[in-house]
């Protein structure tokens, strides 16, 4: 028995792979490279020492997904990671980003059905609770209120989702809604490799200490949080991985629906990230207050009260390992898998 890990070659994905070969399940991994690169597959093989197959497949072309499923029988779960995922782009191109979003779920699913594979884990995100109605967050809080195309189509996702399971009470599915992942793999061979100047806190951070962006800019210091800048539930890749693979696991259970937030339960400011990532590269790091970003607001972090009773799975690491993780790949990979 084998799992598909769909866009498996990018930053969570390759991660996953990583701690599912770790725990001795057998992997496909289909990914058509859009924002990844053979070499991230290539060390996934080589931190694990294991050989797994991949696909190169653009999973909304339902031929090629039918052929895929049809050549690998033995799969019987599904992880889904396949998708476009930055915030700020999706706002200009939200055709693209449905249209891809959806597709690739859609197609997977349609696939799954005709081959009765029963089991998904999907990527979710803290994103669906819009601006939350309180923190901690639940998974009893409300969702909804989401401000571009990318936490949109995550919701549309889930409702997707939700409405499969009631349609077909033989799936399980886990929706796992991520907070925010940084860090990178403790070899330093595999990390995040965003295309330009990026866009989220911990990669601009990485830049800065490598000496390839002058300053970090800090997107407001007057938010009613104990120093003014955003607080966040950061939590280590390694550490999300590890809870997808408890949550495979958990539908080995059958429990149908089953939906879970992915945090640490902590939450951190800008400021307090900045001030880890210079103890773990040993540099001061230059900063600017800047005006706040809009969409962006005061406090998000878990409450990850039902992945320790339900999943059995707790996150291990903190602030520190996070960035020091993270500059040992920045360190080791200046610019990222391109050498
Ligand atoms: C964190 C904090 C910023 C950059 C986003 C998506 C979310 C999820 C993860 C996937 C905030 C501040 C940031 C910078 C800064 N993705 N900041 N200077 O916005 O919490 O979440 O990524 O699902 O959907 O919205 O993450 O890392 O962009 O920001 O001061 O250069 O850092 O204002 O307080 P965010 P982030």
């Amino acid at each position: 028995m084998s799992i598909l890990v769909c866009g498996g070659a990018g930053y969570i994905g390759s991660h996953t792979c990583v701690e599912l070969l770790a725990a001795g399940y057998d992997i496909v991994v289909a990914d058509n490279y859009y924002n990844s690169c053979p070499e991230a597959v290539r060390r996934v093989k080589e931190i694990s020492g294991k050989d797994f197959r991949f696909v190169e497949v653009d999973l909304t072309d339902a031929e090629k997904v039918e052929q895929l499923f049809a050549q690998n029988p033995d799969i019987d779960s599904v992880i889904q990671f396949a998708a476009y995922k930055a915030v700020g782009e999706s706002v200009g191109k939200p055709i693209e980003y449905y249209t891809n979003n959806l597709a690739t779920t859609l197609t997977v699913l349609a696939a799954m059905r005709r081959h009765g594979v029963n089991n998904l884990v999907f990527s979710s995100s803290a994103t669906v609770y819009g601006d939350p109605e309180k923190v901690p967050i639940d998974e009893n809080c409300r969702v909804g209120g989401t401000t571009n195309p990318y936490g949109t189509s995550k919701l549309m996702n889930e409702m997707m989702l939700t409405d499969c399971c009631k349609a077909y009470p033989e799936m399980n599915v886990a929706l796992l809604r991520y907070f925010n992942p940084i860090g990178a793999h403790k070899s330093g061979l595999i990390g995040e490799d965003p295309n330009g100047i990026p866009n989220n806190l911990v990669p601009y951070i990485a830049k800065v200490a490598v000496g390839a962006l002058e300053k970090v800019h800090v997107f407001g210091n007057d938010y009613p949080t104990p120093d003014g800048t955003g607080v966040r539930d950061y939590i280590h890749v390694v550490d999300l991985a590890k809870g997808h693979v408890a949550a495979i696991k958990k539908l080995e259970q059958k429990p149908g629906l089953f939906i879970c937030n992915l945090g640490t339960g902590k939450g951190y400011s800008v400021l307090d990230v900045i001030k880890a990532y210079e103890k773990a590269c040993g540099k001061t790091l230059p900063y600017v207050i800047d005006p706040r970003r809009p969409g962006d607001i005061a406090t998000v972090y878990a409450d990850p009260t039902k992945a320790k009773n339900e999943l059995g799975w707790q996150a291990q690491y903190g602030i520190e390992e996070m960035c020091a993780d993270s500059w040992k790949w920045q360190s080791m990979n200046p610019n990222g898998y391109k050498g």
